[in-house]
């Protein structure tokens, strides 16, 4: 493609190092709807026939073809999927093809086709991110009313349900699709036309081909237009995020299944046994989820890091966007769907939940909270109700079965009456907090807008 200057072939070598084919291949439908557009525009503007224009678009489309079934044979010789794809036009047409690279360069190329592929990931994985809401939403319903104890520091703290807990990852995964939607805005901008770096003495239709493509607007600055990966580093911490949600999701559910927990069943369909210990039904789903976070936080670094020290505009290192985005598309993409799959089919063991749920500790604070209603300050009931915790530890007593009118006179025969779970998680009515109430108007919430 630019032997005129040179007297050597390239080395082999660089040919390997250089070569990008064997990933930005897939990158072919939308360089072939980018040099649609782009060779309408030339028609427009009068560089080409109608019937130039003809072989072009249909060339493009017999390629497209091609390399769907894949008779379409790449070459390492043309480095990238836009030179592969120019001299097989070329070949299949002859002069008109070598007509098509007018008013245009690789580099706003590459950056229109990487824009035109976030595009359509952020599209699927909005999609695969709803679904895992609904599978989460659909647990969340049926074990609305199961009571389990809320944890902090790993510690028991206070009931909740575990329609609540699911619908708390709910709320994360909501926020995901925000972001994913926000830097969708941002990137959904044509930079075809930047050349490049600084445009072209031809002038085509710029807003014509945004337009033809789907994009919002068109890049206003040439240089930053054909140097801008900010949307690849945006998607890669939009997908970290879903990585750490989905992570923190997988550790809760590690936990529950252990049989120190006892709380979850998964399928047996979604987990694994041992070679060697018979008794082993693993979740690995969950842990491979919890470490491919790992793989989503590397990729934004490898991109950050790739970025930094670049002079404007075009340099070879951004080369380097691609198999981190890819990387991080397709880890994310299958670690939604499997999730899906398996917390659809996972089962709460309730009585489990209850049991845990039924330690008299977790209502120490509603214990508290009661004093308070008597008008006793807080810090003090507070220290009152620690008191009585550790009367009933030291006595071994369960606190629910301690005369707490030994402990101290603020406390009444009337106090005990706290220790009803149902009567706890009744009084949680402010909004957000886990009522059965609460609880079931948020999946009503949710069933509507999911
Ligand atoms: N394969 C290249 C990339 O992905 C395309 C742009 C090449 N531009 C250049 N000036 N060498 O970045």
């Amino acid at each position: 493609m630019w032997k005129g200057r040179f007297s050597q072939a390239t080395a082999d070598l660089v040919q390997q190092y250089g070569q990008s084919i064997s990933y930005d291949w897939r990158l072919y439908p939308h360089d072939i709807a980018g040099s649609i557009a782009h060779a309408r525009a030339q028609l427009k503007a009068g560089l080409l026939t109608d019937r130039e224009f003809a072989q072009i678009e249909t060339g493009l489309f017999e390629i497209k073809e091609e390399i769907a079934s894949g008779a379409f044979e790449f070459s390492i010789e043309y480095e990238d999927i836009h030179m592969n794809i120019e001299a097989a036009l070329t070949k299949k047409i002859g002069a008109t093809g070598a007509k098509l690279h007018t008013a245009r360069s690789r580099n706003d190329q590459v950056a229109t086709d990487t824009r035109l592929y976030c595009r359509t990931a952020v599209d699927d994985l909005d999609g695969l991110v709803r679904d895992l809401q609904r599978a989460l939403l659909d647990r969340a319903q049926k074990y609305a009313t199961t009571v389990l104890p809320g944890y902090t520091h790993l510690q028991r703290g206070q009931p909740v349900t575990v329609g609540h807990h699911l619908l708390a990852y709910v709320e994360m995964l909501e926020r995901d699709k925000d972001r994913l939607q926000d830097a969708r805005r941002r990137l959904n901008i044509c930079p075809l036309g930047s050349g490049a770096l600084a445009g072209s003495t031809i002038n085509l239709d710029r807003e014509a081909i945004a337009r033809e493509l789907g994009f919002d607007g068109v890049t206003q600055n040439s240089m930053d237009a054909i140097s801008d990966r900010d949307y690849v580093a945006e998607l890669l911490f939009a997908f970290s995020l879903v990585g750490s949600h989905l992570s923190r999701l997988s550790e809760d559910l590690i936990l529950w299944a252990s049989s120190e927990f006892g709380f979850l069943n998964l399928s047996d369909a979604h987990t694994t046994g041992s070679s060697l210990m018979p008794q082993k039904k693993n979740p690995d789903v969950c842990e491979l989820t919890r470490g491919k976070s790992g793989r989503l936080y590397g990729n934004l670094t490898a991109i950050l890091t790739a970025i930094k020290g670049l002079p404007l505009t075009y340099n070879r290192d951004l080369q380097e966007d691609k198999e981190p985005l890819f990387d991080s598309i397709d880890t994310l993409t299958l670690a939604l769907r499997v999730n899906a799959e398996m917390i659809a089919a996972m089962e709460i063991n309730e009585m489990a939940c209850l049991k845990a749920a039924s330690d008299p500790l977790l209502l120490a604070t509603d214990l508290a909270d009661w004093l308070v209603k008597q008008g006793i300050p807080f810090r003090s009931a507070h220290e009152l109700v620690g008191k009585a915790v550790a009367a009933a530890v030291n006595s071994g007593t369960p606190l629910d079965q301690l005369d707490l009118t030994e402990v101290d006179p603020a406390f009444t025969a009337n106090a005990s009456s706290v220790f009803d779970l149902q009567t706890a998680l009744a009084a949680r009515t402010n909004s957000g907090a886990p009522s059965i109430e609460n609880v079931r108007a948020q999946i009503t919430r949710w069933q509507k807008q999911l």
